[in-house]
């Protein structure tokens, strides 16, 4: 049985007739860059959030780069990031001129805990991002201590489409949230896409201006701003496919909790009720050997991260403090086939292998 890590062609053709529709319908209306689309979208992922207001644009990356200049963040603050995320989270802070301070992360949850940023935090930290990273939720008492101490609090929900931590939903804890709807993601666009929810219209606002040349009418510029708008086809697309979240998370739940059934006391990163599993990752020594035999059996894999934060050359050299948990994770992390199409018996194919490939390479 061949099982590909991600499926996207087989979730595309499980709902074709509505993406064709929602094709159909921006090409006639050529409404390409704002639009109804794009409004109805942006309401709706805020509402599916419980947020009053939400500003689409061009990538997650872009999110959280308008998100920070909206909150104010630039040159000389210093802003908290983990090390173990993509990229991304540290290169919005330095496109606004902010400083990426890389914090180590909890050995056992891979999120970014009190006691990490505590040891990297100076007078000079305006913010810190917490990355929900693989679709588990960071603590949101631990994000308030941060709030209640004077930080601004990015989340970045890049990979956390509707989690919840204790029953409520991401974006709740912070100032604001940033989302990608990059292809692969829970929620993906047929391309790049993001968006930034706050419970703050205010600094929704100001993102959209900044979003949109900093305009506040067609041709007068009130701010520098840039170009980083949500598409109207792309945000029909996402009208579409967002009718089919609640669906497609409840599966990866039901496909989580089958994987954690199938390895007890085995190698998955934990999570807590509420997490949406954007990617089911499991630690593994000898990980490229582990990886090798998976793929003789016909299961794709991805590795996500190769290398922490702090081991990417061009943070490497900014300087900063080691990450050893971080770096030890980021040698071990493999993440297995997840993907909300997934059956009981493509799940337990991939245990069964994974199972004989950690005993042949123990
Ligand atoms: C944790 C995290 N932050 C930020 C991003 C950036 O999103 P995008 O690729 O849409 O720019 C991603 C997505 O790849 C991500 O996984």
């Amino acid at each position: 049985m061949k099982i590909p890590f991600l499926d996207l062609a087989r979730l595309h053709d499980s709902i074709r007739p509505e993406l064709d529709a929602a094709f159909d319908r921006v090409v006639k209306g050529s409404s390409f860059i704002g639009g109804g689309e794009v409004t109805a979208f942006e309401a709706a992922f805020a509402e599916a959030h419980e947020l009053p207001a939400g500003v689409g644009c061009g990538s997650g990356t872009d999110a959280l780069a308008l998100a920070l200049r909206a909150l104010g963040v630039g040159e000389g603050d210093e802003v908290i990031i983990p090390s173990m995320t993509f990229v991304a989270t540290a290169e919005a802070v330095v496109h606004v001129g902010a400083v990426p301070v890389i914090a180590d992360v909890d050995p056992s949850t891979l999120l970014l805990d009190e006691a990490t940023v505590a040891a990297v935090r100076t007078e000079r930290t305006r913010v810190v991002i917490p990355v929900h990273l693989y679709g588990h939720v960071v603590p949101f008492d631990t994000i308030r201590t941060w709030r209640d101490s004077g930080l601004l609090v990015l989340e970045d929900a890049a990979q956390s489409h509707v989690a919840t931590w204790e029953g409520e939903l991401v974006g709740h804890a912070g100032h604001a949230a940033c989302f990608s709807f990059y292809p692969g993601k829970n929620l993906g666009a047929l391309g790049d896409a993001g968006m930034v929810l706050s419970s703050d219209p205010a600094l929704v606002e100001r993102a959209r201006i900044l979003a949109n040349h900093g305009r506040r009418s067609k041709y007068l510029h009130d701010e520098l701003g840039w170009c980083s708008r949500l598409d109207g086809l792309q945000a029909a697309l996402l009208n579409v496919k967002l009718t089919h979240l609640p669906a497609w998370t409840a599966a990866r739940q039901a496909i989580a909790a089958h994987y954690a059934e199938r390895l007890p006391d085995g190698p998955l990163v934990p999570w807590t009720p509420g997490a949406v599993h954007h990617l089911l990752v499991a630690r593994v020594p000898r990980r490229e050997a582990v990886q090798a035999q998976l793929a003789a059996d016909g299961i794709g894999t991805g590795v996500h991260y190769p290398a922490s934060l702090a081991q990417q050359p061009w943070l490497v050299a900014l300087g900063g403090a080691p990450t050893p948990h971080a770096d030890q994770a980021a040698a071990e992390v493999l993440s297995l086939p997840m993907d909300p199409l997934m059956t009981d018996l493509e799940v337990d194919a991939v245990v069964d292998s994974l199972e004989r490939a950690l005993a042949s390479t123990a």
